[in-house]
């Protein structure tokens, strides 16, 4: 150790840091994970992943009691209203317990908690507060923050980012929400099943960008269902506060004559961007590229040697789990022990109801690099969902022509947040279409639709 005084140093506790900070120290390494946040877990668990799920989770029960839904399977509520205090209080209570387990998992691994911003002052050293830590590898780890949307301050009240949405102490009329993305869609539908009217201004001419077509279509045409309206092919040129609210200005993306759109709260998500501001990168001799990412090589090393980067600060998609696997390659990496991402198999999810995930290749994408063959299966002949009333969705499987091999798969299902991890684990696996076709999958369960769809890549499903 010499002159150092850590063998690694993680900038940010968020997913990516955290767990890399865990891992090294797994490894034996000395290590220690600053953060200016208050609490440990990043974006996922205090701002973005986790208060997001608590409030997906609360209202769709609540929309489920509140539409007679339940009333319908014989579950009848007299006198059911909605406490937004008490459905916030959980999820800063699941928040809290997520928060306090990481600071737990530091203490029981000895990971050195430091609290406070980092900046670089050269290529080992880092300044906190008034203290300057040398280390030999230094593992930037520091997120994304919200893109914020010319000319519209966010002002956390009427004009909201999606932290702020996550708090709205009353329950909106009218949400407008700029960007069809994953946030637009999640934070929509939360305050949608709770009672707001929700349109979404989307740029492209479709939601989801980067899902696959069919799914992206088909989600469109089940929340539109849901009572969301979506104006595609829109873009906002201006947003002006009035009264209590705001008025929106919009124009067709193609330009086109101008509309205004009235709205008691605005959440701005339209997609996130690095955090590097203030790090001092140039000191320790690094860049960004043009869109504000730190590049690494495929063990996540950066243009200097010794400094590391991971998560949403690099390309990638972002996502916690990418961000967590990350993490776990550059710590084992670092300490000198085999370490490995396939970064064709991160798996998305997008937690509406139904949820909305997919892995590896869309079918536009397989397409475009040779022959491939398409099985799918509607969720309304799987017998599980037909159960519990849950008739929307499909199951796809991409497969190679030629090998059969599995390409991607994409799905539209209550659960297809848990299905996407056994796609996930065949892709690993180089499974082929009939590999997945021949798995005795459990009866009834949702799963069997995937099953199903592998069939169908060879035009033989049972039951459609
Ligand atoms: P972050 O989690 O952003 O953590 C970085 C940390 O570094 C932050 O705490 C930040 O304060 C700190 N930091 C930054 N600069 C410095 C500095 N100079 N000094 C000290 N500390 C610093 N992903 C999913 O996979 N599933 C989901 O369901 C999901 N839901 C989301 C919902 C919302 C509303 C949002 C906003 C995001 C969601 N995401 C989700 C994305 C996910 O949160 C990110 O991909 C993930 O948090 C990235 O992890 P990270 O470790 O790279 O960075
Ligand atoms: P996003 O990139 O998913 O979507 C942003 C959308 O806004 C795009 O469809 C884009 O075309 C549109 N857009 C951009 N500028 C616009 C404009 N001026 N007017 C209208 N539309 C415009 O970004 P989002 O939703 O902000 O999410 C950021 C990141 O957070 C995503 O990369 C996602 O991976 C991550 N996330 C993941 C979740 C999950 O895994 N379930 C949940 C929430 C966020």
């Amino acid at each position: 150790m010499a002159d150092y005084d850590l063998d690694v140093l993680v900038i940010g506790a968020g997913p990516g840091g955290y767990v890399a900070a865990i891992r090294a120290a797994q490894n034996g390494l000395k290590t220690a994970c600053v953060d200016s946040r208050a609490t440990l877990g990043g974006t996922c668990l205090n701002v973005g992943c986790i208060p997001s799920k608590a409030m997906l989770h609360a209202s769709e029960l609540f929309e489920q009691a509140q539409s007679g839904a339940l009333a319908r399977l014989g579950v009848k509520i007299d006198g059911m209203g909605l406490d937004l205090g008490a459905m916030h209080g959980q999820r800063q209570d699941t928040v809290r317990q997520l928060t306090e387990g990481v600071a737990f998992l530091f203490r029981k691994n000895k990971v050195e908690w430091l609290r406070g911003f980092a900046s670089f002052v050269d290529r080992d050293r880092v300044r906190i507060g008034d203290r300057i830590i040398r280390a030999r590898n230094i593992v930037v780890a520091t997120g994304a923050s919200v893109a914020p949307l010319a000319d519209a301050a966010v002002d956390h009240e009427v004009i909201v980012d999606s932290s702020s949405a996550l708090e709205l102490r009353t329950v909106p009329d009218r949400l407008v929400v700029v960007g069809g993305g994953v946030i637009g869609l999640e934070l929509g539908s939360v305050w949608r099943r709770l009672g707001a009217e929700v349109t979404v201004v989307e740029f492209l001419d479709q939601i989801l960008p980067g899902m696959d077509g069919d799914i992206r279509k088909e989600a469109n045409r089940i929340l539109g269902k849901q009572g969301m309206s979506f104006k595609l092919s829109t873009k906002v040129t201006g947003i002006e506060r009035e009264g209590d609210g705001a008025v929106l200005t919009l124009e067709p993306s193609a330009g086109g004559a101008a509309e205004t759109l009235a709205a008691d709260v605005v959440l701005i998500a339209i997609g996130r961007r690095p955090n590097t501001e203030g790090l001092g990168l140039d000191q320790a001799g690094l860049s960004v590229n043009a869109r504000g990412q730190i590049e690494v090589d495929r063990d996540f090393r950066t243009a200097v040697p010794g400094i590391w980067a991971i998560g949403d600060v690099v390309p990638g998609p972002m996502l916690a789990h990418k961000a967590q696997d990350e993490g776990i390659a550059v710590a084992d990496t670092i300490a000198g022990r085999a370490a490995s991402l396939n970064r064709d198999v991160i798996p998305s999810v997008v937690y509406t109801s139904p949820e909305i995930a997919g892995v590896g290749l869309t079918e536009e994408q397989a397409r475009a690099l040779g022959e491939i063959k398409v099985g799918t299966f509607p969720m309304l002949a799987n017998s599980r969902a037909k159960t519990n009333h849950e008739p929307d969705g499909l199951v796809k499987v991409v497969a190679d022509s030629g090998s059969d091999r599995v390409l991607g798969v994409w799905m539209i299902a209550s659960v297809a947040g848990t299905m996407i991890a056994q796609a996930a684990q065949a892709m690993e696996f180089g499974a082929t279409s009939e590999d997945i076709a021949y798995t005795c999958h459990a009866h009834p369960t949702h799963a069997e639709a995937l099953k199903e769809a592998a069939m169908a890549v060879r035009g033989r499903p049972v039951h459609i």
